[in-house]
């Protein structure tokens, strides 16, 4: 066959099964077995594809029919210029928490201190946000935590292929993932930065089956309400800030009154709410209770 009659067949397969710019992920799952750029294919479409290739396409359209989500098929992801190795050990990051990310590259960039600026990354899954830190403030020291022992691992694996090994990694339950000689005490931090579970767990049924089957429970489920983690972080996070460091947080559809409820109500002062690239709110910066 050749790669438009490939091209041809995915398309229609995936849209049939309800997957999202059919035609796109049908070029992306070819250029991806033929190991070439994505455009190269529109120059070669009357090139006949080996038998051996077609039958892996055909594999990989397949499984995308059947919602394994693309970045999963290919095993990489693209964040702010890194690409970083995914599977169902950790959420694909998201385009929204490329905000996130510049958010906090812009507030430590705005500083002029000498010394390291101690920034932690909670829940790090792929270390997309503590890499992207790091690779862009060279005086940041950045620490990354997660529950999730594989998690570590791939964040640990993305960190040394992006050339980035100024991060240290903590395995465990929150802040009690510090407490072991983790070289910060609490009051060190000058920046936190968290994309937390925040889907409230009824909602977890209804996510695409790309999400709800795919991505990790403990990256999805931020309790009954979605905001389980801002409690802990709200309560829990200021005994490990310096006083008035920033606190930059993803969050949900919607959940932008109630977590700005929350975090004024623990004496936090609140910075800004910032949207994301569909001009949805998405980023709240709080700075730690003063007093
Ligand atoms: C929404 S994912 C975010 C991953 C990554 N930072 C990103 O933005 O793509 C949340 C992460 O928090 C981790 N996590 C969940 N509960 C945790 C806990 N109690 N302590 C530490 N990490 C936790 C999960 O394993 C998951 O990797």
């Amino acid at each position: 066959m050749t790669v438009l009659e490939i091209l041809q067949r995915s398309t229609e397969y995936l849209a049939a099964r309800g997957v999202d710019s059919a035609r796109l992920n049908a070029e992306l799952l070819l250029s991806h077995v033929l190991q070439k750029p994505r455009l190269r294919l529109y120059l070669e479409f009357d090139r006949n594809v080996t038998e051996a290739d077609t039958a892996r396409a055909r594999e990989l359209v397949r499984r995308r029919g059947h919602r394994e989500p693309l970045q999963h098929l290919t095993g990489t992801a693209a964040f702010l210029g890194h690409e970083l190795e995914v599977s169902p050990a950790v959420l694909i990051p998201r385009p929204e928490t490329e905000v996130l990310a510049q958010a906090a590259i812009r507030l430590l960039s705005g500083r002029e201190e000498p010394s390291p600026l101690r920034v932690l990354d909670f829940g790090t899954g792929s270390g997309c946000l503590a890499i992207a830190i790091a690779a862009a403030v060279p005086f940041a020291e950045v620490h990354a935590l997660d529950l999730s022992t594989a998690a570590l691992d791939t964040a640990t694996r993305n960190a040394r292929r992006s050339g980035v090994d100024r991060i240290r990694f903590h395995l465990g339950d929150g802040f009690a993932a510090l407490q072991s000689a983790s070289g910060l005490l609490p009051g060190d931090l000058d920046l936190l930065v968290s994309n937390p579970p925040y889907i409230p767990t009824g909602d977890l049924a209804s996510l695409d089956p790309e999400v709800r089957d795919h991505d990790p429970r403990a990256a999805l489920d931020g309790g009954a309400d979605g905001l389980h983690f801002y409690r802990r972080l709200s309560r829990e996070a200021p005994a490990w800030l310096k006083p008035g460091a920033p606190l930059l947080l993803e969050f949900g559809d919607g959940q932008a009154p109630a977590l700005q409820s929350l975090f004024q109500d623990g004496g936090w002062r609140l910075e800004a709410v910032e949207k994301d690239l569909s001009g949805t709110d998405r980023i709240l910066i709080v700075r730690s209770p003063t007093a």
